[in-house]
């Protein structure tokens, strides 16, 4: 069945979770898929764990698209979600729908996210009136990281936690048909979950979200160092990886790979004629 955002609100009103994982690649996101994740987005967190970069402020309309498009390429039940990159909204409702729309028509995605409370409640209005459903993002966001001055849990104080209510109320009535809350107190993500018509995705917000999102290679286990508190490992597919490359290495170094098997076979008066 596909995805939809009827069913994402069916799902929230049913009392459903709603499993979503990142991806940015055709292989992984056809897993994803076979799996039965409701939800993929290709998140800009590709400038991390793809790119190799420090942080997400880089990541261009052209990688969304070229990730983002590898993994619409995948997907036909699966609902797929991308990213807008940092600057690719904020300076303006027109350059933001203009943008929407690419990721849309070049990216082939099913809706778009974007981070922000109040101040981006006009592109979010903007964007969902021309067709193209929005996912909002709250908490921990990313982009601003050199604002928010670091990784760090949002919406503590009593202050923070009364903005971050109002933020998730403003994005629902500017049109948001799910809103993403990262690295907030559990409680206060399920009470944003109970005012909120509209689902949660929480990541590192607790088990009161509507749903829940992972960066895939996080939760598969591929990265070794530094796991977040909010990280589960449903795999250690990095330990296999790495066991897998050091057989292959030591098996073409002592010439056992590869085998017979692996080879073909050409007729020997052929290749008497060559000699
Ligand atoms: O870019 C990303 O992967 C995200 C999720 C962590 C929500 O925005
Ligand atoms: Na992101």
């Amino acid at each position: 069945m596909k995805n939809t955002v009827a069913t994402f609100l069916a799902m929230k009103q049913k009392g459903e979770k709603i499993s979503m994982l990142t991806c940015y690649d055709y292989s992984t996101a056809r897993l994803e898929e076979e799996a039965g994740i409701n939800g993929i987005l290709v998140g800009d967190s590709l400038g991390n764990v793809m790119l190799g970069l420090p942080d997400t402020i880089s990541v261009t309309m052209e990688d969304m698209i070229t990730f983002g498009g590898a993994v619409a390429r995948a997907c036909n039940d699966t609902m797929v979600v991308i990213d807008m990159p940092f600057m690719s909204y904020q300076v303006s409702v027109e350059q933001a729908v203009m943008n929407a729309g690419r990721l849309m028509k070049e990216g082939r995605a099913n809706a778009v996210k974007l981070e922000g409370g109040a101040a981006v409640c006009p592109q979010i209005k903007a964007i969902t009136d021309a067709g193209i459903p929005v996912m909002a993002h709250l908490g921990l966001t990313p982009q601003s990281v050199n604002a928010l001055g670091g990784h760090r849990v949002q919406g503590k104080s009593e202050e923070g936690a009364k903005r971050l209510v109002e933020d998730a109320l403003a994005i629902q009535e500017a049109g948001a048909f799910a809103v993403v809350l990262e690295c907030i107190p559990a409680k206060l993500a399920e009470l944003i979950s109970s005012k909120l018509t509209i689902p949660t995705i929480g990541i590192g917000a607790g088990a009161g979200c509507d749903g829940q999102i992972l960066v895939y290679q996080d939760m598969l286990g591929l990265f070794s160092g530094f796991k977040p508190k909010f990280v589960k490992h449903f795999a250690e597919l990095g330990e296999q990886m790495k066991a897998a490359f050091r057989a292959y290495d030591e098996e073409v170094k002592a010439g056992t790979y590869p085998a017979e098997e692996h080879t073909f076979k050409m007729d020997d008066d052929v290749l008497q004629r060559l000699y």
